[in-house]
């Protein structure tokens, strides 16, 4: 991972407020879809626990871990689950001691050489591990031209994070839905405002980033009006194949 990957998975915390207020959850039907069976679950890279929130909901033992101390006290305000200050690289769970491993819109900043191993560790035998990705459907133009100015390129990282999920796991499954998460201009401002990319940007720029988004949402949406984001999630679950040789 170079350094700037390195500094924007890092930099979360800085928007925690603006990250819970507005991204979306994800969909009854991916949830079903990643966690299957499973009783225990551990969350990885929970952020403010917007996938965590799904797996309380369904009555599952969880166990959050998540790496941005700011990300986790948002999330531990919230949701009554065991949380633990952690990453992908070092969960800190025991050996085999969860049903499945979900990774939400996280996997592509952790370093699959170490996260992989270190999955496998803490999985039960014939445990799965899940990555999603709510990604925006950039063929609306509102949403191309909102994007176009926060930086684009999600699927992309999301893909080529996929790949990097080898043995112990094999028998890749996929998934997609569709969902429309009902927003407003603020929302909107604060879903471009929990960006990596934005987050990091010097003061002045972040705010003309932002200046320049409001402007074109004064041109799409009258004021006041709702505004729908159309996503596309898309799940990738793995089941671990192989004993882990201890
Ligand atoms: C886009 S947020 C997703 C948070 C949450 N899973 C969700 O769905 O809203 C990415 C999260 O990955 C975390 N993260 C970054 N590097 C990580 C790593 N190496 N291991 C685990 N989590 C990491 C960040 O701190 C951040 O909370």
């Amino acid at each position: 991972m170079d350094d700037d990957t390195a500094s924007h998975a890092r930099s979360f915390g800085a928007a925690a407020d603006a990250y819970a207020r507005a991204r979306p959850g994800y969909p009854d039907d991916a949830v079903d879809f990643l966690v299957g069976p499973a009783r225990r679950v551990l969350d990885l890279g929970a952020g403010t626990g917007k996938f965590t929130s799904a797996l309380v909901a369904r009555g599952l033992d969880v166990v959050a871990v998540e790496p941005s101390t700011r990300m986790l006290a948002q999330l531990r305000a919230d949701l009554p689950v065991e949380a633990h200050e952690g990453s992908a690289e070092a969960t800190g769970l025991p050996d085999a001691s969860v049903d499945a491993v979900v990774v939400a819109q996280a996997w592509h900043w952790v370093d699959p050489a170490l996260a992989v191993p270190e999955v496998a560790r803490v999985l039960r035998p014939g445990g799965t591990l899940g990555l999603v990705w709510n990604v925006r459907d950039e063929s609306v133009p509102w949403v191309s031209r909102v994007w176009e100015i926060a930086q684009r390129g999600d699927e992309h990282e999301m893909r080529a994070s996929v790949e990097t999920v080898g043995a112990p796991f094999g028998a890749l499954r996929t998934y997609r839905t569709r969902f429309e998460h009902v927003s407003d201009r603020a929302g909107i401002l604060d879903l471009v405002a929990s960006r990596s990319y934005v987050i990091v940007l010097p003061q002045e720029e972040r705010a003309a980033v932002l200046a320049e988004v409001g402007r074109v949402l004064d041109e799409e949406f009258a004021p006041g009006a709702p505004i729908r984001v159309p996503y596309v999630t898309h799940c990738a679950r793995f089941t671990l194949q192989h004993p882990r040789g201890r």
